[in-house]
């Protein structure tokens, strides 16, 4: 997939974008000597592990192991594929992303992005200019919404009949097929094809970077049912995207804080009001994929629910969901509505300052946790203070060792009045997950000289024009020789690349993992003890090398050698 990018533009975007920015637009990052650092956003810590090499280019947790580049960072932190992730980085710097790189979406993939796209404009189109446009209009005019607010959450309208889309769209097979695979079309049993959304206002469901994915659809009276959504498509996840984050990240320049509601008309009933860092989940309740998608957005997560019976339980399956995840720098938080509202009803009736209010004042996790837990019981009682711990235990193992988990155990220590040495001995503590990567110490014992000269080489790429003569590094017949020569090789033709840029033309390759762990090897030496070093090294094996040369021919009579080989004995002589 990588070879579809030419290594030049990757070279160049690499020497352009710096991965300081890149991490720090998303992870706050402080200075640490001649590095940065942040508490890592990869595992939960307390104390910062996570490092940024400016002078490398390269980021490294030194508890969790992760580790890459500029392109590999956003692929982890962003969830972006390589091709999403140079073009978010080459987007960042306004450089052309070679056309050949739109094939390594695969053609069908893109194809159906386009589709959607179109699909998208043309609910658009109908909305301004259908015949039978007006109910539609009068709708949204009736639920509030200004004509940049529509335009904003490119609302439209599926206008009735059968075969709009299909008529508009499909003229082809393959294209018709398209419909059916993103989920505009329909097939029924008896293999006639019609379109899925049929006189409803359209709700285009973006992906984070705001390319449309799906619809959501609305009766304009009180069919059924109310709103009718995409199926899952190759494209389209429900259990992984949010309405309304595209449009939360694009108003706010930094996003404090995201509110999760339950309806597409509460995001923009919201937006409308000012509220504009809402989102909502895709009909279906809020899954771990979904949180940490948000927690990575922002710093905090309000949720949002009505306050009945449902509401209330849908928050606590949400609660329920958010336990891996608690801890670190983020926040969870529940706010419950008054019954019979939702954030749309209210935000009308009581102004968006009261609903601002009300957002400040929402339940921290721990208070819901608790509260839920113990609305059960009679914690006034000793039997039902000893219940409290046994139903709060098996939720506390999935809370990641740490502080925060400490204060939750203190939490139910203080409310069941045992002492935390008690509670502890009828807490199992979970195992402390296992740092993935070994702390390498620069064991010179395991380092052999090959792999000293390739870890320094990485390093320190400068450091390449010290080895002149590659041919004899390359004739070595040692593990690791052709990988060295190779680098050596390309720093000659490229003597400005960085670490990270040497990493990404390794990206596909097969030592490409084992480079990036020598390029994580802690080197204690100064640059220039360094470069001493590796003239060391490459000067031992250029020795070497010209023994097993002598050793190769001398192993041959010498009446079968050439001329040239007889040649060379003689200047080895
Ligand atoms: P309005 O009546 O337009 O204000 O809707 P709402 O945003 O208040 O939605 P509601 O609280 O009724 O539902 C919340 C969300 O659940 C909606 O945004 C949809 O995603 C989903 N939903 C609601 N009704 C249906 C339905 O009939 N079918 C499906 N599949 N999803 C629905
Ligand atoms: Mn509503």
């Amino acid at each position: 997939m990588a070879g579809q990018i030419p290594t030049q533009f990757i070279d160049e975007l690499l020497a352009r974008i710096d991965i300081v920015d890149v991490i720090d637009a998303r992870v706050a990052l402080k200075k640490a000597g001649k590095n940065l650092h942040a508490c890592c956003p990869f595992h939960n810590e307390k104390t910062p592990s996570f490092t940024v090499s400016q002078e490398k280019q390269f980021y490294h947790c030194f508890g969790c192991g992760a580790h890459g580049t500029a392109i590999g960072f956003l692929m982890e932190y962003d969830q972006l594929s390589f091709p999403e992730a140079i073009q978010e980085l080459a987007d960042q710097v306004g450089m052309q992303v070679p056309t050949t790189q739109q094939a390594s979406l695969s053609p069908a993939k893109q194809n159906l992005y386009d589709l959607m796209d179109k699909v998208g404009r043309y609910y658009v189109h109908q909305l301004h200019n259908h015949p039978q446009r007006q109910p539609f209009q009068d709708y949204l005019q009736r639920r509030g919404l200004s004509a940049a607010t529509i335009e904003a959450f490119g609302l439209g309208m599926a206008p009735d009949g059968w075969d709009n889309v299909l008529r508009t769209f499909g003229s082809d097979q393959p294209t018709t097929k398209q419909l059916l695979d993103g989920g505009l079309l329909i097939k029924n049993d008896q293999g006639r094809t019609y379109d899925r959304f049929r006189n409803r206002i359209m709700f285009p469901i973006r992906d984070r970077r705001g390319r449309v994915i799906g619809f959501g659809g609305r009766v304009l009276d009180d069919g059924t049912p109310k709103y009718l959504n995409s199926p899952e498509t190759p494209i389209f996840h429900k259990g992984t995207e949010l309405y309304g984050l595209y449009q939360a990240r694009k108003a706010n320049r930094k996003l404090e804080r995201i509110l999760i509601v339950e309806g597409y008309m509460d995001v923009i009933a919201l937006a409308e009001f000012g509220i504009s860092n809402a989102v909502a989940t895709l009909g279906t309740s809020t899954t771990a994929d979904h949180l940490r998608v948000l927690l990575r957005a922002a710093p905090e997560v309000v949720f949002c629910f009505d306050g009945d019976r449902a509401g209330r339980e849908a928050a606590w399956r949400a609660a329920e969901n958010a336990l891996p995840m608690l801890g670190g720098n983020q926040q969870l938080k529940f706010m419950f509505l008054p019954e019979g509202e939702d954030p749309d009803s209210l935000v009308r009736k009581q102004g968006a300052d009261v609903f601002r209010r009300r957002i400040e004042l929402a339940q921290n996790y721990s208070d819901f946790f608790f509260e839920t837990l113990s609305s059960q019981l009679d914690i006034n009682s000793m039997d039902g203070r000893a219940r409290l711990v046994e139903i709060a235990k098996p939720y506390l193992k999935h809370v990641p060792a740490g502080v925060y988990r400490d204060m939750l155990e203190q939490r139910l220590a203080e409310l069941s009045k045992t002492n935390l040495s008690t509670l502890n001995r009828h807490l199992e503590k979970p195992v402390q997950a296992k740092p993935k990567a070994r702390k390498t110490a620069a064991g010179s014992a395991a380092m052999t000289p090959i792999r000293m000269a390739i870890t320094i080489v990485l390093q320190y790429p400068i450091l390449a024009r010290e080895v002149d003569d590659i041919r004899l590094v390359q004739s070595l017949n040692q593990p690791g020789a052709a990988i060295l020569a190779e680098l050596l090789e390309t720093l000659h033709q490229h003597p400005h690349l960085t670490t990270a840029a040497l990493l990404e033309r390794w990206r596909d390759k097969e030592n490409g993992a084992h480079l990036q762990k020598l390029a994580l090897q802690p080197l204690s030496l100064s640059a220039d003890a360094l470069k001493h070093e590796l003239t060391g090294i490459i000067m031992r094996l250029h020795k070497e090398a010209k023994q097993q040369r002598i050793h190769e021919l001398t192993s041959k009579p010498f009446s079968e050698l050439t001329e040239a080989e007889k040649a060379e004995v003689r200047s080895y002589k």
